[in-house]
This record gives structure tokens, C-alpha cells and sequence, in this order.
């Protein structure tokens, strides 16, 4: 029975087929199915033959069109990024021949949903290799369809679930806080500042205050929401908006809270090294930092204690020792003001950074401040007007317990596991200094 050219395929004996998702298709070999989705790829085979890649979001499946379907000028005429429905028998692949996942679709009829273009406004021609990390950018609601971005995306959705999982076996409890807020947790060169009903508001930076006030309330918590950074310096790893995980133990220890930590990325022990030896092995390794007079750079020098050390030096650092690193103990005047000192010395906090080779920090953390008068010190001696911390400083004043927590940057923590050049690779849709859109 050859098929004419402009045939229209009679569907109807084929509705009754179970509609299968193309992760469960394994489970039909040598039965009838309807499959939906993308065309992803196609190849034409003689003038007898086409292969599609049909792509569904769950998986990808090769297609298998014999000749009678590739006489109609639909299948011909069939472009990338169509949607179409495909009914037919699911064979296992030949032993020896090509396949992801060791099937392929017999199709016997077919039905286009939609469409794509072809010619100049065809899916290849907006996005072939040569495109600039701008125009990928400009297409990222295209560049989504691909195969790395949507792996990256159903990784970071499997990743977030593992976090979860772990503080469930914790115990902790998840609690939703504001992101519209009135302080500034880490400070306040880097806020988003927004007109709130006419009064001055800001996007958080970070929900560990909040996370501080749940603690007597529901126990050891945390959230997994995002925060903000109008950062300045555009490089591979600062968003301005991000998925923070944020946690707040009580009743802890400073190496509780270092253990913690350890034990939910994959890999442990890390190093553990303080600030002050960090200062020495970059003296030793000849790694100087710029000195600047009025903004302009006027020399190089070596690094001393109380320097801040800066994300190149650090990076080099990391990316030399090549193994996560927990830099402890960082000076006062380099952490935010709620950073608990340490008892021997208390020039230095009780904090942590976490660092992986070939992004950097993806963690920091610390234990707080948990004595009311110290607290107050430490608001005068950053400038903090303590008045719409009210609620903060009331945690020292009604039982107040030694206590710490975490900030992880999700962004961080999957280009790192992931091997990605940026933290934009594993974002939806990434905003950083400049990017609002799509
Ligand atoms: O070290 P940070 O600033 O710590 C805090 O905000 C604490 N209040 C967290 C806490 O203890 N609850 O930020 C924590 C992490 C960083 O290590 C980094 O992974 C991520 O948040 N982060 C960013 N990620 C992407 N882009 C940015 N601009 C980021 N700023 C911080």
C-alpha cells in the first residue's frame, strides 16, 4: 500500500495505544505505543529511510521511518523542534548498532502537533556551534532544549532532592523565610535596594538571621530559597541571584558544625587549613596581591596576615593543594558581624570557608554570636544601625544558646560537581551583573 505524497494518515485505529514517556518505553519492547515530543535530530537514510531523535524531556528515543511514511511530504518536510505525536512498536536495537538507551520506535503512523521553522529562522541557525556566549545567552529559552543545559537542570533538581534528603535525616526542619527584608546580612555594598510600599527595602542577601530566630521554635532548620547580590565584578561564579542553602544548628560545637558540613558533599575528609597557614603557603608559593592607591593599581606585594585574600589567589590556591579545603579561623575584621570569636584568640572567628578545586568557595559558615553585649559591640564596630535588627538581637536577650549554621551557593556546588566552566551553565535562566533577560 503506497502512501501519496500529501497523504493524511488515518490516526484513528491508533488513539487506543498507551501513551508512554520515553523513560518508560523499556519497559514496552515488541509493544504498541504513542510517544510525544521534540524532534531533536534527524537523519535521512537513501530516500527510503529517515531516523529521528524524538526528545520528550525524559529521555531521548531513535525513531525508525520506513519508506511508505517517508513518501509524505509532512515527514519530508519535517524540521527540528516540530512537535509530534509517533505511534509504533518498540524493538529492542540489533546487537552491534547505536542507540542510548538499547531501544529504537518502529513508527508506523505519525501526527505533527506544531510545526517549527525552517529556512532562515530554522532551530540550526539560531544556535549552531559558532554561536557567541551572548547569543547562546539571548536563546537560553533554546539553548534549554539541549542536551548538556537539560542535563545539567534535571541534575540540579536531583541534587536539590539530595540536599533535602540529607537534613530530613538530620531532622531539621524546612522553613520558608521573607526575601523581602529591611537588613543586610552580609553587609551592604552588594544589596538590591527596592521601593517597599514607599519605604527603603532590600532582596536578602541571605536567610541566616532568620533561620537564627526559627531555631527555638522549630529546632535545627534550614531553607533552600534564593538570595541576591548586586555584585559588581562580573566572573565566572557571582550571580546576582542564586539558590542558597542555608542551615542553622543549635547546641553545637565549631568542629560540630565542621563535621557537619563534611559529611554532605560526596567526598570527605577535606583538608582542613586556618587562615594563618593559608597567609603562609601563599607566601611560600610566591603569590603577591595588587596594591592599589585611589582605585589604580600601583605594585604587587606579599600577603600578610589580616589581607584579604582574593578570588584569583585563592583559586590558584585551591586549584594547586587540588582536594576541598576547609579554611578556618579568618580574622574579625575580614567576616560579617555576627561571626563568633574564637576563645583562644579572639582576633579570630569561629568560620569556615569551603573551597573546591576549579570553582572556589561554594560554602561559608561560622558560628554566631551569642552573647547580647558582644553582639552590640560588634553592630557599633561595623556601623550597623541595630534597630531593624530588633528581632535579631532579641535571640541573645531570651535564652540564648551557642549556635552556627551554613550558607552553599547550589550554583557553585554543581559547576564544581558537574565540571562547568560557569556557575550560568546550571541556572535556568542566569542573572548576573547586567543579565535580565529572557
Ligand atoms: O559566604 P556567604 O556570603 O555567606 C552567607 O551569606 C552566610 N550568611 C551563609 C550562612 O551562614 N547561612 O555566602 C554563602 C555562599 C557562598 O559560599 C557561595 O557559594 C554562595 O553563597 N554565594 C554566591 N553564589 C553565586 N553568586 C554570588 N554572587 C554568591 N554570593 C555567595
Amino acid at each position: 500500500s503506497k502512501l501519496k505524497p500529501n497523504a493524511k494518515l488515518d490516526i484513528s485505529k491508533y488513539e487506543h495505544l498507551p501513551f508512554v514517556r520515553i523513560d518508560e518505553a523499556i519497559n514496552y519492547v515488541d509493544k504498541q505505543v504513542k510517544i510525544a515530543g521534540w524532534v531533536h535530530r534527524q537523519r535521512v537514510q537513501g530516500k527510503k529511510m529517515k531516523f529521528l531523535v524524538i526528545r520528550d524531556g525524559y529521555g531521548f528515543l531513535q525513531c525508525v521511518v520506513g519508506s511508505d511514511l517517508c513518501a509524505i511530504v509532512d515527514m519530508q518536510e519535517l524540521t527540528v523542534e516540530s512537535s509530534i505525536n509517533l505511534f509504533g512498536t518498540v524493538k529492542k536495537v540489533p546487537e552491534g548498532k547505536q542507540s542510548s538507551n538499547g531501544i529504537e520506535l518502529i513508527v508506523e503512523a505519525f501526527e505533527i502537533i506544531s510545526k517549527a521553522p525552517g529556512g532562515d529562522e530554522a532551530f540550526g541557525n539560531i544556535l549552531n556551534a559558532e554561536a557567541s556566549p551572548s547569543i547562546q545567552l539571548d536563546n537560553r529559552h533554546m539553548v534549554l532544549r539541549g542536551e548538556t543545559a537539560s542535563s545539567c537542570i534535571r541534575f540540579r533538581s536531583l541534587t536539590l532532592k539530595a540536599f533535602r534528603d540529607y537534613f530530613d535525616s538530620k531532622n531539621l526542619c524546612e522553613v520558608s523565610p521573607p526575601l523581602l527584608v529591611e537588613t543586610q546580612a552580609e553587609g551592604g555594598s552588594n544589596v538590591f535596594a527596592v521601593d517597599y510600599y514607599g519605604n527603603p527595602a532590600y532582596l536578602t542577601q541571605s536567610s541566616q538571621l532568620y533561620l537564627e530566630t526559627a531555631l527555638p521554635s522549630v529546632g535545627d532548620n534550614y531553607c533552600i530559597t534564593e538570595s541576591f547580590r548586586a555584585e559588581h565584578s562580573v566572573t565566572r561564579r557571582h550571580l546576582s541571584q542564586f539558590t542558597h542553602v542555608e542551615a542553622e544548628l543549635g547546641f553545637i560545637t565549631f568542629d560540630q558544625l565542621l563535621g557537619f558540613i563534611e559529611d554532605m558533599p560526596p567526598q570527605k575528609p577535606f583538608l582542613r587549613m586556618e587562615y594563618t597557614d593559608a597567609i603562609q603557603w601563599l607566601q611560600r608559593n610566591n603569590i603577591e596581591r595588587d596594591v592599589y592607591v585611589n582605585d589604580v593599581k600601583v605594585g604587587q606585594e606579599p600577603y600578610k596576615f589580616g589581607d584579604d585574600i582574593v578570588e584569583s589567589a585563592e583559586r590558584t590556591m585551591t586549584d594547586t593543594i587540588g582536594q576541598p579545603i576547609l579554611l578556618t579561623r579568618f580574622p574579625v575584621e575580614l567576616k560579617a558581624f555576627y561571626m563568633k570569636k574564637c576563645p583562644l584568640n579572639p582576633a579570630l572567628t569561629e568560620s569556615v570557608d569551603v573551597l573546591m578545586p576549579g570553582v572556589g568557595e561554594i560554602t561559608g559558615a561560622s558560628m554566631r554570636i551569642s552573647d547580647y553585649a558582644e553582639l552590640i559591640k560588634a553592630y557599633e564596630r561595623e556601623h550597623i544601625d541595630p534597630s531593624p535588627y530588633y528581632w535579631f538581637t532579641d535571640q541573645r536577650k531570651y535564652g540564648s544558646v551557642e549556635h552556627g549554621g551554613f550558607g552553599l551557593g547550589i550554583e557553585r556546588y554543581l559547576a564544581w560537581i558537574l565540571n562547568r566552566h560557569t556557575v550560568r551553565e546550571v541556572c535556568l535562566y542566569p542573572r548576573f551583573t547586567g543579565r535580565c533577560s529572557p
